[in-house]
């Protein structure tokens, strides 16, 4: 496979997003998103009735979260919105890029999930931070947690995983690679062999991530203003005794 060097063509959330509740159901985000609920309920100096999910995806997590909260998602991809439309039609749903969106209203709790890695540089995820805090009441909550940082980070890990709904089959290959291990970015390479309807058919993608210390996501949470606890996101499909950071953050009332 060949690609140019810097394209971060994240087709998952383009002309592929189809294969998105094929590779990912929101069923998979059923533990996670009732851990994240619970979290911000016990930590919240309010109570919490509205939740600003910024970079809502496909609606996967917000089909859990409305059963809690008043959910407004934001996601800057059409393709996706439109799938989190189709599952959750009572959740309000706009587009806006999560460094710079300002709605004019602000949230009981904001979460910035899984689409945080998407922030490739110190700067961007500063103005995601600065976003979440902008959005967020005093003494409400703002989770966020770190899929990768330097500090974990397995060059060339690679992992392979099967699919399928109805008739639709789909091999996923997934590689991490970090060309330079300097920056605050690395790559993930996706390859999608897909059989439908008799016909097998591969496609490839690229996403570019961001990657940083723990250390500097303390610092930038604090900067823009937070109170900051860092706790441990457990799940039952993770390895034994393994876990992610997660970041539970205040702002003062
Ligand atoms: C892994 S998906 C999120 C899936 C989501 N958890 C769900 O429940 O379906 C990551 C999402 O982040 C979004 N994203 C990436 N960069 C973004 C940005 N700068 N602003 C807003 N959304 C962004 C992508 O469009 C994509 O939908």
């Amino acid at each position: 496979m060949t690609t140019s060097p810097n394209k971060d063509e994240r087709r998952m959330y383009g002309d592929l997003a189809w294969l998105w509740p094929i590779i990912s159901p929101p069923e998979d985000y059923a533990e996670e998103t009732e851990l994240f609920s619970r979290v911000i309920r016990e930590h919240s100096r309010i109570e919490v009735r509205t939740l600003l999910h910024i970079g809502c995806g496909a609606g996967h997590n917000d089909h859990v979260f409305k059963k809690h909260f008043e959910v407004t998602g934001i996601d800057n991809s059409e393709e996706m919105l439109k799938l989190a439309r189709e599952l959750n039609p009572e959740v309000t749903y706009c587009k806006g890029d999560m460094r710079t969106i300002r709605l004019d209203k602000s949230y009981d709790a904001v979460a910035i999930l899984d689409s945080i890695d998407y922030m490739s540089t110190v700067e961007d995820l500063r103005n995601a931070f600065v976003t979440a805090y902008d959005h967020l009441k005093p003494g409400g909550i703002f989770l966020t947690y770190v899929e990768e940082c330097k500090e974990r980070f397995k060059q060339n890990k690679t992992e392979c995983s099967t699919h399928s709904k109805g008739d639709i089959k789909v091999v996923l290959i997934e590689n991490g690679f970090d060309p330079d291990p300097e920056d605050t970015s690395f790559e993930t390479r996706f390859v999608y062999v897909i059989l439908r309807q008799g016909e097998l058919e591969v496609q490839t993608d690229r996403h570019i991530c961001g990657i940083f210390e723990l250390r500097t996501w303390h610092d930038l949470l604090k900067e823009v203003g937070f109170e900051v606890k860092e706790m441990k996101l457990e799940h039952s499909t993770f390895p034994e005794g393994e876990h992610l950071p997660m970041f539970v953050c205040g702002k003062s009332l």
